[in-house]
């Protein structure tokens, strides 16, 4: 099988910060990966570089056989790669529905001064959407007004309006109130299920992670600590110190 994912010998360094320490990886179609990892330890970083958002200074990134090193993060999102952010972000001025609207229209083409937006949408393409992540009550509300947990449900629902092959969610349960944690990851897990989807999300908490994840990657200072199954991982005696702090 492919992987959706392959790094070779990946390396960015922040001034004297080594962020991505020669990182090779890979990641298949089916798998849910957890990242796990203290702050600084490069989380992000490399999730910017697989996106785009970064240049590394050496190695190199493929994503479903494209080498995709370098390549703008538009162009990769179109290849099949979405992603979520540590902070959501929305279109906070418009709606819900039309933060949706946005994103599928970004799909095929260009927004265009010639085609309006309205012409291009499938309205029950995004009505599905609003459903397959329990926001079509709040539809008509403006995104800003959202509660958090709301708020990065309508991140990923803009990412999976894109139809992504694989979906990289950065801390897609931060800044919300723990009690609402596993709902918001039930519903979002039960999403990508649907559109059979990869998923790779960044999280802090543990017991998240055992859940929903199908293989645990740690990252400590840039580099991959552990890889391996969740118990394998989350009972390694290095990452409990390290990372886990127990
Ligand atoms: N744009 C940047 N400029 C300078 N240093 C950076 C930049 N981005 C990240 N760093 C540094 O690189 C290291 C890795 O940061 P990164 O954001 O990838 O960590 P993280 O694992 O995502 O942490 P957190 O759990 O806090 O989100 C840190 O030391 C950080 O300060
Ligand atoms: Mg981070």
């Amino acid at each position: 099988m492919q992987p959706l994912i392959k790094t070779s010998d990946l390396y960015l360094a922040f001034g004297g910060v080594i962020a991505a320490d020669n990182i090779n990886f890979e990641l298949y179609p089916g798998e849910r990966l957890a990242v796990i990892g203290q702050n600084g330890a490069g989380k992000t970083t490399f999730i910017n570089i697989c996106t785009g958002y970064l240049k590394p200074t050496r190695g190199k990134v493929w994503f479903d056989g494209t080498d995709v090193t370098g390549m703008t993060p538009r162009k990769i999102v179109r290849l099949g790669l979405g992603r979520s952010f540590q902070l959501p972000q929305l279109f906070t001025e418009h709606t819900v529905r039309q933060c949706i609207e946005i994103s599928a229209a970004r799909r095929n083409r260009e927004l265009s001064w010639f085609r309006s937006l309205e012409s291009t949408i499938d309205t029950r393409d995004v009505d599905e959407t609003l459903d397959l992540v329990g926001l079509r009550t709040e539809a008509n509300e403006i995104s800003a007004d959202l509660p958090e947990g709301k708020r990065k449900l309508l991140d990923v629902a803009m990412a999976l309006a894109l139809q992504p092959k694989l979906l990289i969610m950065d801390e897609p349960t931060s800044g919300v109130a723990s009690e609402e944690k596993h709902g918001l990851m039930e519903t979002v897990m039960h999403a990508l299920d649907e559109r059979k989807v990869t998923s790779w999300f960044v999280e802090h908490d543990v017991d998240i992670v055992a859940k929903y994840a199908t293989r645990v990657a740690a990252w400590i200072s840039g580099q991959v600590a552990a890889d391996g199954s969740p118990d394998e991982v989350l009972n390694n005696p290095q990452i409990k110190s390290e990372v886990l702090g127990t």
